[in-house]
């Protein structure tokens, strides 16, 4: 090894920056196995404290990069436009965004992963449509990609296994949250993935990872930046995760609503997101000049069916049953339900997001370990949201499960997660500022 673990801990703790080489041989040497635990996570702790200039966070990055495989997407015509979100609870959005840029021309070539939380990823989204394939062999993405203009795959191979040692690492030493070290492990599979262009969606609120506007902004600035250093257009939008986006948490019924809101039918919170992210995806893919033509591409694309009919496409060239577009009952069903009622009349003042979240996942709508099964019918349907007036006793969330004691606990543990006041409350806004463009 070409580095000394303990003076490189001691420079950071006193405040230095760290060379290229040692951050390179530092994610080199610890994604084989040569730096014990110890070392490194007192590495991340001075670097959690003392920081990262935004030299040492890109070298990070290209360093957690280069530790896997490089996906190839050339073979694919266009410009290939990978949105990305930070996570949220109820977000389907990419559901939605993804057909529309492709029906208006944006080659979409997406590789999701699966989801360890409240709910499951895309690809146990898509999962939940009876026969959808989520592996493709790269020859069969490509061409798939190519005809069609969209294919949305699991994510194979061996995609910064630097990062995903260190984040566990970090997952258990209190080291998550530094923007230098989230930015990098975000950006290091976004640049690893192989798209011409990135659009990140940052959540911030109450059921987000960032709890306030001004983190969220920073975290999207060092992202956009790292991503221009890169080569790559980098957009980045900061929107609101005070509440679950639209009604529906889970994985079935979010599919159901993304359905919906390409009928033009979806709720306004789902549909404006969607679009507006539609609308930037179209303008960084080079099929519009600005974002807001972009953006009346994207609804026409839904006023038209053009962005539905893609979402049949895709279903169908991937196996799955297209019919689930006219015939909900069609997806998996939940065999119980359970719901939780207002205690008082008023207005909804507040929702912990990750209560309901974490209630969602109790239902088995998401997994506590890599192990678990999903149940692909269970969920929650937020009634009301805030802003919206109650009456006592009326219904506030249904947990649905196909077991009846996940649906009862998962309610019980999201009566507290929801604040009624007698003052009229408006409803946060949705979508904050955007970086990049
Ligand atoms: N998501 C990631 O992939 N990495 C982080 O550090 C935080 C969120």
């Amino acid at each position: 090894m070409n580095i000394n673990m303990n003076d490189i801990i001691v420079k950071k703790r006193d405040g230095g920056k760290l060379t290229e080489r040692e951050i390179r041989e530092f994610v080199k040497e610890y994604t084989l196995g040569n730096i014990p635990d110890y070392q490194a996570s007192a590495l991340l702790m001075a670097i959690f404290f003392r920081h990262m200039d935004d030299e040492e966070t890109f070298t990070l990055t290209d360093a957690m990069r280069a530790s896997g495989d490089n996906v190839d997407l050339s073979a694919i015509k266009g410009i290939k436009v990978d949105k990305h979100s930070t996570g949220g609870v109820g977000d389907k959005v990419t559901l939605v965004a993804a057909p529309i840029a492709s029906a208006c021309g944006v080659p979409v070539a997406k590789m999701s992963g699966r989801g360890l939380g409240f709910t499951g990823g895309t690809i146990d989204k898509l999962e939940s449509i009876p026969g959808f394939r989520t592996t493709l062999e790269p020859a069969e993405f490509f061409t798939q990609v190519n005809e069609a203009g969209i294919a949305l795959i699991g994510q194979s191979g061996h995609i910064a296994p630097a990062d995903k040692k260190l984040y566990a690492l970090r997952d258990v030493t209190g080291t998550v949250e530094n923007l230098s070290l989230i930015a990098s492990s975000i950006m290091s599979k976004k640049l690893a993935a192989g798209s011409d262009a990135i659009l990140l969606d940052v959540k911030c609120g109450s059921g987000a990872f960032m709890k306030d506007q001004k983190a969220a902004e920073e975290l999207g600035e060092i992202m956009c930046r790292i991503g221009t250093a890169a080569g790559k257009k980098t957009a980045a939008c900061i929107t609101d995760m005070n509440q679950p986006l639209g009604r529906a948490v889970g994985n079935s019924l979010e599919v159901i609503e993304a359905i919906d809101t390409l009928k033009g039918e979806g709720p306004a919170d789902i549909t404006e997101l969607s679009l507006h992210l539609a609308g930037i995806m179209i303008y960084l893919g080079g099929r519009a000049k600005t974002a807001s033509a972009g953006r009346s591409l994207a609804e026409h694309a839904v006023a038209s069916g053009a962005a539905l009919a893609r979402l049949r496409t895709l279903i169908e060239r991937q196996g799955g049953d297209p019919d689930v577009i006219d015939d909900y009952s069609l997806f998996p069903q939940a065999k119980f339900e359970e719901k939780v009622l207002a205690e008082s009349a008023g207005f909804v003042a507040a929702i912990d997001t990750q209560l309901i979240g974490a209630a969602s996942q109790h239902t088995g709508a998401g997994r506590a370990t890599k192990e678990d099964t999903i149940d692909h019918a269970a969920g929650v349907t937020v009634e009301k949201k805030i802003g919206e007036r109650v009456t006592r006793g009326q219904t506030l969330a249904v947990f649905r499960s196909n077991d009846k004691k996940k649906a009862k606990a998962a309610a019980d543990m999201a009566r507290a997660a929801f604040s009624i006041t007698l003052e009229k409350q408006t409803a946060p806004v949705l979508i904050k500022s955007t970086i990049g463009l």
